[in-house]
């Protein structure tokens, strides 16, 4: 399970804030970079660094920085029990608030 995947499929309470700020536009094929989230510095070692396809996707991404990963490639584990992220400002999920009409 990803990150990515809480927001999409998480029924806690967590899960649907986060929702509400990453967009996860392209369901995960690396191909958008709307799930882009900064992983706190003291976590980074553990959650490691994305790979060079990864990197070259968040590079496109708004305001990059160093500890900077996909949210849809970052898999989580018992390892991350407690795993510490945070929003880049301005984040925001636009498409699941279209009121589209039938
Ligand atoms: Fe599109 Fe992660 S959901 S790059």
């Amino acid at each position: 399970m990803t990150i990515t995947d809480v927001a999409k499929h998480g029924g806690s309470a967590s899960a649907k804030q986060l929702a509400q700020y990453i967009e996860c536009a392209c369901s995960g094929v690396m191909a958008c970079s709307t799930c882009h989230v900064i992983v706190n510095d003291k976590w980074f070692d553990l959650v490691g660094p994305p790979d060079d396809d990864e990197q070259d996707m968040i590079d496109l991404a708004f305001k990059p920085t160093p500890t900077s990963r996909l949210g849809c490639q970052l898999v989580l584990s018992q390892k991350l029990d407690g795993l510490l992220i945070h929003l880049p400002t301005h984040t925001n999920n636009i498409m699941d608030n279209i009121p589209f009409q039938n």
